[in-house]
């Protein structure tokens, strides 16, 4: 039984130290959202299960990490200056703003009304029927576009409106890939196919950001551009990529039936894109089927080789001109086999850390009802993901022996997990704060711990016990924390 909703989610988040509001202290800022303790282990978890399956488990994959402000013609040349821009709509009776294409979707489904009135910004939009969802009424603004990249100045000196100082916070992590493409490709001396796979923060100024850590204004990505031929299967590679992916969410623990494809169609893809398909995580169980239960987990797209290309200096127009007079390189390829040479294609996946964190805490979410009828919350994350993976407990706080000998077994663990030492509560209570936060194992020592050298570990899905020696027990708990791979889920 995953979360009922995300609400639930967000509760569970901020008592136990995953997620908190951001700033709170001065009311908040909205949709801004801080990491607590647990919080950045279970990002970190995420993050080095990615890195680990792309960069090391597979020998052709290479990281990098650029920087996230970057020289500003590189938003130029990938058309994010231009192109990466929502259609904005204000409300002129509440105020409220919303993005006109989100309006018109919910709109054309509610209704089936698909007859399009396009606005004098030629964004189709039904402002004579579209009621506003905050206050019901309809008197709509012009529609206009608004660029979602969040602007900054460099320098000390920079005047307010000097152009020369304006500067972009990354909206995509990709860029800082293909303008490292020819870097990379010399320095590791790599032929195609390669990937170049990069983690970090972006940041894009959400007209409606919302539910949570779903749709935010910062956010952390995970991407990875796979370089291939220019004859290369383009659309299978979409789809091997796709399988990957599934395969790699079902071992962090998703259930497949909570994962949907999406094959975007092309008035929905982006400038650079000849086909995308959507990994969809059922992030909003409590709405009816016909409703959207679904939201974007990743988007593994096929960029041809329009990024490469954008960013070199010797493409022309019609007229022989160069197309990027600006770059100072050719990120061209000359393939030794056939002694061409070529501006490879780039196969995308794209998934971001925080939509994947919330599906996984929505799919471990369960209850259990205990022998007295309390329920108790048991948050079953994947071992590899557990923010802690093992808490020593003191059956008796009180007595120097019991509580030295717990605390040595929680430093002789600590090289090899995450362990933590707990002695702040009854027994109950300590095992019920522990299923919360989705620590798999928990250890008792207890009197007889001090004769047979013995402890008790607990499991957290089962709540089954046994015993194990103290000179077996890292052993024990590494076996029972590798990940098991569950490729059959995957692609039933
Ligand atoms: N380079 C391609 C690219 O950025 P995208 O579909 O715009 O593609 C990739 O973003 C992923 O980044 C999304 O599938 C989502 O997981 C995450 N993402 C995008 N915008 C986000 C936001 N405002 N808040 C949280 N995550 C976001």
């Amino acid at each position: 039984m995953p979360a009922p909703n995300i609400d639930t989610i967000v509760s569970l988040a901020k008592r136990r130290g995953f997620v908190f509001p951001s700033s709170e202290v001065y009311g908040g800022l909205g949709s801004a959202w801080d990491y607590g303790p647990l919080g950045v282990e279970l990002c970190n978890n995420v993050k080095q299960s990615w890195w680990r399956w792309l960069v090391y488990e597979r020998d052709d994959i290479e990281g990098v990490d650029s920087s996230i402000i970057l020289n500003r013609m590189v938003w130029q040349y990938s058309g994010h200056e231009a192109t990466f821009q929502d259609p904005l709509v204000d409300c002129r009776e509440c105020k409220g703003r919303f993005r006109a294409d989100k309006l018109q979707e919910a709109y054309r489904q509610e209704t089936g009304d698909s007859k399009l009135l396009v606005s004098e910004s030629q964004v189709p939009f039904r402002s004579d029927r579209i009621k506003c969802p905050d206050c019901g009424e309809i008197n709509w603004t012009q529609v206009r576009y608004f660029n979602l990249m969040l602007r900054t100045k460099l320098g000390a000196t920079a005047e307010e409106d000097d152009p020369a100082a304006l500067a972009y916070l990354r909206p995509e992590t990709a860029q800082g890939i293909f303008i490292n493409y020819l870097n990379v490709q010399t320095a590791m001396r790599r032929k195609l196919p390669f990937g170049i796979a990069q983690v970090g923060k972006s940041f894009r100024n959400e007209i409606t950001p919302g539910n949570f850590i779903l749709r935010t204004r910062e956010f952390e990505q995970m991407e990875m551009e796979y370089f291939v031929k220019p004859d290369a299967e383009h659309f299978q590679l979409v789809d091997e990529w796709v399988e990957g992916y599934l395969e790699w969410f079902v071992g962090l623990g998703l259930d497949r039936d909570n994962l949907q494809l999406y094959e975007v169609p092309e008035q929905e893809m982006a400038h650079y894109s000849k086909r995308t398909v959507d990994i969809m995580y059922r992030y909003f169980p409590e709405r009816a089927e016909e409703e959207r239960q679904w939201e974007e987990l990743m988007g593994i797209a096929y960029r041809t080789d329009f990024d490469l290309r954008s960013h070199s200096s010797k493409p022309t127009d019609e007229e022989g001109k160069r197309v990027n007079p600006d770059s100072t390189e050719d990120l061209s390829y000359f393939d030794e086999a056939t002694k061409q040479r070529f501006y490879p294609h780039v196969i995308e996946p794209a998934a971001g850390v925080n939509r994947t964190v919330l599906a996984v805490l929505m799919d471990a979410y369960s209850e259990k009802t205990n022998d007295k009828g309390e329920t108790r919350v048991i948050l079953k994350l994947s071992p590899q993901l557990s923010p802690i993976k093992a808490a020593i407990l003191p059956l008796a706080k009180n007595k120097p022996e019991i509580v030295g000998m717990a605390k040595a077994i929680k430093r002789a663990l600590q090289p090899v997990l995450r362990a933590v030492y707990d002695d702040t509560g009854g027994i109950g209570k300590l095992y019920a704060r522990q299923d919360e936060i989705g620590t798999p194992f928990c250890i008792t020592v207890d009197h007889q711990s001090l004769e047979d050298e013995a402890v008790t570990v607990r499991d957290r899905d089962t709540w089954e016990q046994e015993r194990i020696k103290v000179s077996d027990l890292a052993e024990h708990l590494q076996k029972r924390l590798k990940p098991q791979p569950n490729v059959e889920a995957a692609t039933s």
